[in-house]
């Protein structure tokens, strides 16, 4: 079809991403894109998040270019910049995104976030009539998409967000390796993963061998760190060759002795636009108090932003073409203030776009793990988050050694 008879002919779609990045943005970028030009439409890009929308823009332009969405992170970067009014920035500065929209002349922006700057194109929506889409990202995996699982016939309330199967690959993986280094010491690692308020991420990390696992939305109060201890103990002494590697969320309420009080671990007191503050250290506590209530050896290990490093890992590059496929429906539907979702957990062959739904994008929030997922009086992931993984990873990444030595007797 020549280019001036495309539907979108003369008009302009933005993308940006803000917030953490994940594995599967450029992945993300590159199916709008693509999608978006088909339709006629001219495709920008807006540099570093809403950052790029201040004073005279920051904007590139990605028709008709080369991208390459399998590399990991986001070609466009990040910022976690709120265009709105803050504690750490009270002065609103919509109006200067609102003169660089009609400056470029953008006549649709496509938002790539998670809450945050998805909850701030939203405000922008609904306050200045912006025609915004949203579309899902964060290595947690806690945003709600309404995406259902089917187990034994029960119907679990899910999320599926881009950049988590990419992540959980990542971190099933990384298990698998600190658990051959647990085992020639016959320690217990105590793995610390990103999520502030979830443990979807912290979850995967059974796919590698991980035993036991603590997530932020159950609190260790005194009492549970007791019982906690008990269970260390028990699943180290039944375990074959001694070792354990027990994944911990960075965001996990712990108890502290010396204050009396459950709490997170902070990395910094600074706290980022959208008030965040930043955690992580909790591992290092676990283990040395491991260490001192069991006497078993025990050692701290941060895996960091090796989750969200990386390639766009296969069950992502899917996914992010699927929902991509529904942006263009919301485009022809000049339905905006959505965000195109998956309706079902399936398996990576049946990612299609009858799969897909919209939800406004004032629905979307923060959702926690399912207690279907996770059992807190043995704090381990279920066999029901055992088959949501499935879906995504199919098969552990996981192996053993697999010889026994004969035991000279003198
Ligand atoms: O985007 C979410 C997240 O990955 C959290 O799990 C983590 O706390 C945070 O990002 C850290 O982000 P940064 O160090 O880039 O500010």
């Amino acid at each position: 079809m020549k280019q001036d008879q495309k539907l979108f002919k003369g008009k302009t779609l933005a993308i940006l991403s803000g917030g953490g990045d994940t594995p599967a943005i450029n992945h993300s970028i590159e199916s709008i894109r693509n999608r978006a030009s088909l339709l006629g439409f001219k495709v920008y890009g807006v540099r570093k998040g809403w950052k790029g929308l201040l004073g005279d823009g920051d904007i590139v332009d990605l028709t008709n270019q080369p991208y390459d969405g399998w590399y990991g992170g986001t070609a466009l970067r990040s910022s976690r910049t709120n265009p709105f009014p803050s504690k750490k920035n009270p002065e609103s500065r919509v109006p200067q995104v609102l003169k660089n929209l009609e400056r470029y002349k953008i006549d649709v922006l496509v938002t790539i976030g998670g809450d945050d700057t998805n909850g701030a194109a939203k405000r922008l929506f609904e306050t200045e009539g912006i025609p915004v889409i949203g579309y899902p990202k964060t290595i947690d995996n806690d945003l709600r998409t309404h995406t259902m699982h089917s187990y034994k016939g029960k119907e679990i309330e899910a999320v599926m967000c881009p950049g988590f199967p990419s992540a959980a690959k990542a971190i099933s993986e990384f298990t698998s390796k600190i658990k051959t280094t647990a085992e020639s010491h016959s320690r217990i690692i105590v793995m610390e993963v990103m999520g502030r308020d979830a443990g979807w991420l912290t979850g995967s990390a059974i796919f590698g061998g991980g035993k036991l696992g603590l997530v932020p939305e159950f609190e260790m109060t005194r009492e549970r760190k007791e019982v906690f201890f008990e269970t260390v103990k028990e699943a180290y002494m039944k375990s074959r060759n001694k070792y354990l590697v027990i994944p911990v969320s960075e965001g996990v309420r712990w108890y502290d002795e010396k204050t009396g009080k459950v709490d997170v671990v902070y990395a910094s007191s600074e706290v980022d636009e959208y008030g965040h503050p930043r955690f992580g250290g909790i591992s290092g506590i676990i283990a040395s108090e491991i260490y001192g209530k069991l006497g078993i050896e025990a050692r701290a290990q941060i895996s960091g932003y090796y989750p969200r490093a990386g390639h766009c890992r296969k069950y992502d590059r899917r996914l992010t073409a699927t929902l991509a496929d529904k942006v263009v429906d919301l485009l022809l539907r000049e339905d905006y203030g959505q965000m195109p979702v998956l309706k079902k957990i399936v398996p990576f062959m049946e990612l299609e776009e009858f799969n897909t739904a919209s939800i406004d994008m004032g629905t979307v929030g923060n959702k926690p793990l399912p207690e279907e997922y996770y059992n807190i009086e043995k704090f381990s992931f279920t066999d029901a988050y055992r088959d949501f993984l499935a879906n995504i990873l199919e098969q552990p990444a996981t192996e053993d050694f697999r010889y026994d030595f004969p035991v000279v007797i003198p």
